[in-house]
Order: structure tokens, then C-alpha cells, then sequence
């Protein structure tokens, strides 16, 4: 049967019929040719048309924004990943001489990444994606708040410059966020479609486009990001997954250390282009090498390196930092020891016993050589219903050498820190009187970083639990006496 269907296409086959495959085949290769340029045709067809084409609308945009370049994020996970991918992008910026786009606060863990050493992350388009379409949300929800509004970046404003992502939003999307304010529960779904389309553009779903948007692929299965290193540029990294991973996972990833200027700096194609959008900025040592990023003290480079010592310790704004201290004058008003105990999340409910070990060693130098009550500030994630059974009622129930000090949302201090950082009606009626950006209309949630803030001034010590993001932050404040005044008390 095989034999004769074939010895019949042979006989079919003449030469009308290869005419009219080969004209197919142009046919079909000039409309290829036209839809892989199609978003520059049209551009230059019309550059500030406001049709509904959503290519031509993108290109618009990037003509309106000429002049100045700027560089886009995707963080990830909790408030302290946030803050170290903050950290870095902030050094990117720099480097690339771009703006960088400061991005909310997201919510804890709305954003994953997944894991480096075993080459299973999220892809940098989804990422930048799913931090976009949580940007949108917390406009939508009036739960908006800016990374700038928390960190203090009053001390790097001279190095780089930066643009609100809400700001940046309002120049790029064609769409004015005033009329969000009026009501987010009633925004227009042609805004949103328009939100979605430029949020698309913004995570390289669409492509790159030439002299718009580059959106860099590569992530930390792939490169390691390097500047001005002694490395050939291009060289392997010491890190690459192992045999045994390659063959179960039919894993093909090569790292390479690759030195960020001369890939997306000057004379690069990533440099044409009006955004520079990354995927995640995180990075952390692993097995002698570096994930992601690896930019040491660079001391052939003055200005990176001023950089480098200003972003390594970067503080709250002074609304967070002096309610703290307020709070350490007129609430606990002595002498005090913060315990960090992260008891709940992940990892840590399995490691209660190692956690109040080290707490019990402390208080009970404290106890023998302080006077009586010694104070504690818990910062903690177990609920205070729940403590019943722990090392923690023991405590609250020993009033004679303890006195426990604890902040929680219900609090005047936590309500007027919030209350200062977003002020619940910007205006008469909720509309904000200067309403570039949509007014927040819930109070945002800065127990986390009061509490961060107490503990840096805590004068007789600090315990941290293990393994914490949350207590290395807390012993970097203390390291860079993030609370000098707290001498004077003590
Ligand atoms: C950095 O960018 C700014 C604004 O785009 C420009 O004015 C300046 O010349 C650039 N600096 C360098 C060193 O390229
Ligand atoms: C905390 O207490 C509540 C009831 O008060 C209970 O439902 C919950 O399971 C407890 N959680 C833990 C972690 O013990």
C-alpha cells in the first residue's frame, strides 16, 4: 500500500503544481514578514495615533516616553526578598544609567520564584507578569503602597533616578489613574484592558520590541550577572547543575558569568530600548558562587562602590522609625531585649524547642544580673489565643521577672504609623486632592516593619530566630545603629 500511494503522488507531480507551492510559500513568507514587523510598519505609519490597535498603541507609547530610558523589576516572596531584589535593582539602575521603577510592597508570597539550585523558577516573562497583574489588583483594592514609601531613598536619590510605578504607569499605558481614584471598585473595563495590554508589552509577552521594550530572558539558570569582574566575559560559572540533575530533569542550562554593561549596556540591542524589564533581581550565595548577581566591592569604580556602601543598609522612612521610637519611650519605657520568634511559617513550627532554647539561655543571664522585671518585646507570629502550652505563656504568666510589651494591628501607634504613610481620605469625600495616584483606602499593614523597628533599639539585646529574613534585618539595623537615640534611654 505504502509503495503505490507513493509511486501516485510521483506520477501527480508536475511542474503546474510546484509552481503553485512555491507561490504558496512566498505568499505565506510575506506574511510572516509582515506580522514580525508589523508593530514597526505601523509605528511609522503612525507613530501617535490613538487607534485601538494594541501594537500601534504600544509603539505610541515608547515614542511619548523618548529620552529617557528606564529599568523594570519583578520581585518576589516576603518583605525582605522584596527589599534585597530592591537593593539590587537600585545597583542595576545605576550601572545602566536607567530609571529605575520602584514597585509596591507586594503581599507576602503572592509572588514566587521557585528554586535556583534545582533550575525550577518561573520563567522571567511569568514573573514579570504575575508581579504586573498584583500591581493591578492592589490599585484596583486601594491597597497600593510603594516600596519608596516604606525604605528611606532619600540616601541614594543622588546616584539614581527613580519613577513610582503608578507614575511610570500613568505615562506609559495611556491611562490617566485620577479616574481610578474616584472609585477603584468602578474602574472602567477599557482601562483595564488597557492596563492588561501594556502589562503584556512590560512582560516581553508580545516580544521584544525594537526600541520599546527589552525584556531580558535570562535568569539565574542561565547567567550570573557580573561588573567590570576579571573574568573573560561569557566564562562558565562554577556553579552548574550536576550530572544527576541533568539526566532526571533533562535539565541543559549552562551558566555563564556575563558582565551586565557589556550585554545591556551601550552598544548593546537592549540599550535602544526605552525599558529594560528584568525578571527577578534576586540572588544569594550557593556553594561558593553567587545565583544571580555577582557584584562585589568594586573599587575601580568610586561610584558603585559609594553605591554599594549607601544601599547595604537602607532605613525606613522616619514615619516608621520615630513611631518606634515613640513607642519604645512611652510604652516600654526601660531597658529592654527583643525575641524574634517566627513560630508558624514554613520550616519554622518544626523548630519551636531550638528557638526558646536560645530565648531561655538569654533571660536567664538577664534575670540574675538585671533588675526585676526584665522587659521583652515579642515580635512573633503566633497569635497571642495561641501561646497556651508554650514558653511564652510561661512568660506572661511569670509577672514577677517579666514584663512582655507586644504591638498588634488594633494599636494607636500601628493605626497612626499606617494612617501617616497612607492617609485613609486624601481629600474631602476620598478623592485625593492631588490625584495623580489612586489614593489608598485601606490602611496598609506596618506592623512588620514597627516591629523591626522596635527591636533595632532594644538596648539589652536581640534574639532572632534562626534562619529569619526577618531577624537578619533586624541584626543589620542594629549593626548600622539604625536607633542612636535609643542610647540616651538606657
Ligand atoms: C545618563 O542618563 C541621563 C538621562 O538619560 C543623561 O543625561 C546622561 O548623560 C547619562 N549619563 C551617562 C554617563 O551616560
Ligand atoms: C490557635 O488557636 C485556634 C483556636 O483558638 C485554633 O483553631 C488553631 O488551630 C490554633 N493554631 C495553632 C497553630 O495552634
Amino acid at each position: 500500500m505504502h509503495g503505490g500511494g507513493r509511486s501516485k503522488w510521483k506520477s501527480r507531480k508536475t511542474s503546474r503544481s510546484s509552481l503553485l507551492i512555491f507561490s504558496l510559500l512566498t505568499l505565506l513568507f510575506l506574511l510572516l514578514f509582515f506580522f514580525v514587523f508589523y508593530e514597526e510598519i505601523s509605528t511609522f505609519i503612525h507613530p501617535v495615533s490613538k487607534t485601538s490597535s494594541p501594537l500601534s498603541t504600544q509603539s505610541s507609547q515608547c515614542l511619548k516616553t523618548l529620552g529617557e530610558r528606564f529599568l523594570f523589576y519583578a520581585p518576589h516572596s516576603g518583605f525582605s526578598n522584596q527589599l534585597s531584589e530592591l537593593k539590587n535593582a537600585i545597583l542595576m539602575a545605576t550601572i545602566l544609567n536607567r530609571t529605575l521603577i520602584v514597585p509596591p510592597v507586594l503581599d507576602h508570597h503572592a509572588v514566587a520564584l521557585g528554586s535556583c539550585p534545582k533550575f525550577r523558577v518561573l520563567s522571567p516573562n511569568d514573573l514579570r507578569l504575575k508581579v504586573w497583574d498584583h500591581a493591578v489588583e492592589l490599585i484596583k483594592e486601594g491597597r497600593y503602597i510603594s516600596m519608596a514609601e516604606i525604605i528611606d531613598l532619600s540616601s541614594i536619590s543622588k546616584l539614581v533616578r527613580t519613577m513610582d510605578l503608578r507614575d511610570f504607569v500613568s505615562l506609559w499605558c495611556n491611562v490617566a489613574l485620577d479616574s481610578v481614584c474616584l472609585d477603584s471598585s468602578n474602574v472602567k473595563s477599557s482601562r483595564l484592558d488597557n492596563l492588561r495590554q501594556c502589562g503584556s508589552l512590560l512582560s516581553g509577552l508580545t516580544g521584544n520590541v525594537y526600541k520599546c521594550v527589552y525584556a531580558v530572558d535570562e535568569d539565574c539558570r542561565t547567567t550570573v550577572w557580573t561588573y567590570k569582574s576579571k573574568d573573560v566575559d561569557s566564562a562558565l560559572d562554577a556553579f552548574q547543575p550536576d550530572e544527576q540533575l541533568r539526566l532526571k530533569k533533562k535539565i541543559s542550562y549552562v551558566r555563564r558569568r556575563r558582565d551586565v554593561y557589556k550585554n545591556l549596556g551601550p552598544g548593546s540591542a537592549a540599550h535602544l530600548s526605552t525599558v529594560l524589564a528584568f525578571g527577578s533581581l534576586f540572588t544569594s550565595p550557593y556553594r561558593g558562587s553567587q545565583l544571580y548577581i555577582d557584584i562585589p566591592e568594586s573599587p575601580r569604580d568610586n561610584r558603585i562602590q559609594s553605591l554599594l556602601d549607601k544601599i547595604e543598609f537602607m532605613p525606613f522612612v522616619p514615619e516608621i522609625t520615630n513611631a518606634a521610637k515613640e513607642f519604645v519611650q512611652k510604652v516600654i519605657k526601660s531597658p529592654y531585649l527583643c525575641a524574634q520568634l517566627r513560630l508558624l511559617d514554613g520550616q519554622f513550627k518544626n523548630h519551636w524547642k531550638t528557638t526558646f532554647s536560645v530565648l531561655k539561655l538569654k533571660l536567664l543571664g538577664l534575670k540574675q544580673k538585671g533588675t526585676l522585671p526584665v522587659h521583652i518585646f515579642v515580635m512573633t507570629d503566633l497569635p497571642r489565643s495561641n501561646w497556651s502550652g508554650s514558653y511564652l505563656e510561661e512568660l506572661a504568666s511569670d509577672e514577677s521577672s517579666f514584663k512582655l510589651h507586644v504591638l498588634n494591628n488594633d494599636d494607636e501607634f500601628v493605626r497612626r504609623t499606617a494612617e501617616k504613610i497612607a492617609p485613609a481620605s486624601c481629600g474631602k469625600g476620598g478623592i485625593p486632592d492631588n490625584c495623580l495616584r489612586p489614593c489608598p483606602h485601606r490602611r496598609p499593614d506596618v506592623l512588620l516593619y514597627l516591629e523591626e523597628a522596635v527591636c533595632s533599639c532594644a538596648s539589652l539585646g536581640f534574639v532572632g530566630t534562626a534562619g529569619s529574613t526577618i531577624a537578619e534585618s533586624i541584626e543589620l539595623m542594629r549593626k548600622n545603629s539604625a536607633c542612636l537615640e535609643q542610647k540616651q534611654i538606657t
